[in-house]
């Protein structure tokens, strides 16, 4: 199986797995041949790409780390749980009066969550051995058209992508819990946050961006209202979600060890998705333009050794993209090579001249034969 963009989709293809909408909708069952309305009903749903079958890569077959129902389910909860906050913060706008600041408890203190994040976390089978970089199955992020769906799409991904780093790093199931739950309750306060600024489709000014910061102070006000909802490192986390190691974050400046573990991870999932999901003002980056922004910012935004860890769980080049390289050769990512930036296996389909080739010759772009082979552009047909 191998990725396409859903545009480039025709007649006579076939699903390689199910397609769902961002709410859980099956568009598509695996092995289904596509039709144009078939094609153009996934398009409008706001996915871009999904997997199909090709005889090329028979062998090349892609599991979800996290599978779609779970996912989805957790959404549903997150989303009401935010959707909720909402509803509050428009009845009551002063987030200092103390009764309704006891109506965060019932919102926030969700058993629900925390249920479908213990049973994510048991499903996330990664093999931790980071010295044997072998975890097979895909973290594949939620996407949507719909930018009002944004907030809750977010969080969703943050917090898939937090437990399946905290995974990497062998923290026991305990440890995990607090990491989701900090993921899943990180951006509470932005429902406080005016939606013009949030969805402003250009820079923010000095003004609007220092309404965007009171984020973390929104969130933690609501967590204290909501008592023994949450555990102290949870509520450390999430004060510190936008802290540096180079102490240029926010609210706090603070660096390196002075930040919470469960932060600095929190904090690198948060870009990485802010950056991967398409915004009013700016199309969505590729998975390989948002790890060498994180790349970038190791040492300065991040700490280094989790961006390491980062590298290990998110590849730049996914297994079943189209690639073409500085031969002209193009061809299928087959092993990412996970931990190993950029340097995937690739096995090519056709040659510089664009014929087909038939023996579908395979370059391990991580081998010292292939050094000087590079991804130059990321095909999407
Ligand atoms: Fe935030």
């Amino acid at each position: 199986m191998r990725y396409i963009a859903v545009k480039n989709v025709v007649p006579g293809m076939i699903a390689a797995k199910d397609v769902y909408s961002n709410n859980g909708k099956l568009l598509v069952r695996q092995s289904e041949t596509f039709s144009i309305t078939l094609a153009r009903n996934i398009l409008d749903s706001g996915v871009s790409s999904i997997l199909i079958e090709d005889r090329r890569v028979n062998d090349v077959r892609i599991e979800e780390l996290i599978e779609p129902t779970l996912k989805f389910e957790l959404y549903g909860i997150l989303k009401s749980i935010y959707e909720n906050l909402g509803v509050v913060q428009k009845l009551w706008k002063d987030v200092n009066r103390q009764e309704q600041l006891a109506g965060f408890k019932e919102i926030v203190d969700a058993k629900a969550a925390t249920d479908v994040m213990g049973r994510i976390i048991n499903e996330i089978d990664v093999i931790s051995d980071m010295k044997n970089v072998n975890f097979d199955k895909e973290i594949i992020l939620v996407e949507s058209n719909d930018l009002n769906e944004y907030l809750y799409l977010h969080v969703l991904n943050v917090t898939i992508l937090s437990i399946a780093m905290g995974k990497i790093m062998k923290f026991p199931k305990t440890i995990l819990m607090l990491v989701a739950q900090a993921a899943a309750f990180h951006d509470l306060g932005i429902v406080y946050v005016p939606k013009e600024i949030l969805m402003k489709n250009g820079r923010l000014t000095a003004e609007e961006y220092g309404h965007v910061k009171t984020h973390v102070e929104m969130t933690a006000k609501i967590l204290q209202a909501a008592k023994g909802a949450v555990h102290s490192h949870v509520m450390t986390t999430i004060n510190q979600h936008h802290e540096n190691v180079g102490g240029t974050g926010y609210p706090a400046g603070l660096k390196d060890n002075q930040i919470h573990a469960f932060a600095k991870i929190i904090s690198i999932c948060n870009v990485y998705e802010a950056l991967t999901a398409k915004r009013p003002w700016r199309e969505a980056f590729m998975p390989h333009s948002a790890i060498e922004y994180v790349l970038a910012g190791a040492g300065d935004l991040f700490d280094y050794n989790f961006v390491k860890s980062f590298t290990h769980l998110i590849p730049a080049y996914p297994k079943g993209i189209m690639v073409e390289i500085n031969t002209g050769e193009k061809g299928c990512v087959i092993n990412p090579n996970k931990g190993v930036v950029a340097r995937p296996v690739v096995r090519m389909f056709y040659g510089k001249d664009g014929r087909e080739l038939p023996d579908l010759p395979e370059y391990d772009l991580s081998k010292p034969e292939h050094q000087t082979k590079m991804i130059t552009k990321i095909l999407n047909d």
